[in-house]
């Protein structure tokens, strides 16, 4: 029997799934060892309660999570913690989730570019798919507080090393929803001006 899948903004009545969540990050770190960063559950708390964060059930039981944080005082957002636990994976609920925070940090933050780092392939795929390209670390915000969060990760000692310009993570970035309208109205007019052209 197919079970119904609820993907939604995560609430304040959520927190109480933090404990879980924070665990699976530690256990895919475990499993992956390809260095993933641990989130603790009072961090966790804090993004469901600030409405920056996805969650994800299929019928009654806790199956993903996904949360946002600006930096650079807005002018990047990023999508972090992507994670769907083992028993619920391969039904495209990574693709939906990511889809949602993807919306979530363009919509609450319309003038800011939005970036990910990871080493999954998975998530490079979907990150693709949703507008995102490859970049140098570079472009990304250089604010402190988004490079503490790799602070647990097992190769941050490659990262300092390297004075935060490259890592084992991909780099990649999407326009904000401001520079999106702006591409496609371009678009647009480009397209129109080569139909008027024929
Ligand atoms: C990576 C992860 C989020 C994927 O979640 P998921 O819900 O299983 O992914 P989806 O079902 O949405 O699959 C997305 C695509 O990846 C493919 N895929 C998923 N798992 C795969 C695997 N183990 N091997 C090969 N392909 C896989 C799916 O077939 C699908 O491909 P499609 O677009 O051609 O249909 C999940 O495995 C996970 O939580 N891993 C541990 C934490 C992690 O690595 N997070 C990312 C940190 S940035």
């Amino acid at each position: 029997m197919s079970q119904e899948i609820l993907i939604r903004l995560a609430q304040e009545d959520d927190c109480t799934h933090a404990e879980t969540i924070s665990a699976w990050y530690i256990r895919s770190s475990q499993e992956r060892g390809t260095g993933i960063a641990t989130r603790t559950p009072e961090y966790l708390k804090k993004k469901i309660k600030s409405k920056n964060a996805v969650i994800a059930f299929v019928g009654s039981e806790l199956a993903g999570f996904c949360y946002i944080e600006v930096f650079s005082s807005g002018e990047y957002v990023s999508n972090s913690g992507l994670i769907v636990t083992n028993g619920f994976r391969r039904m495209g609920l990574a693709k939906k989730i990511k889809e949602a925070a993807f919306n979530l940090a363009r919509d609450s933050n319309p003038s800011a570019k939005v970036f990910g780092i990871t080493t999954s392939d998975i998530v490079m795929d979907i990150n693709s798919n949703l507008g995102y390209r490859p970049v140098s670390f570079g472009q990304l915000t250089q604010d402190e507080e988004f490079w503490k969060g790799c602070s647990s990760c097992k190769n941050y000692d490659i990262l300092t090393r390297n004075e935060k310009k490259m890592c084992l993570c991909t780099a990649m970035l999407a326009p904000s929803k401001k520079e999106k309208m702006k591409l496609d109205l371009e678009n647009m007019i480009i397209q129109k001006k080569s139909e008027d052209n024929e």
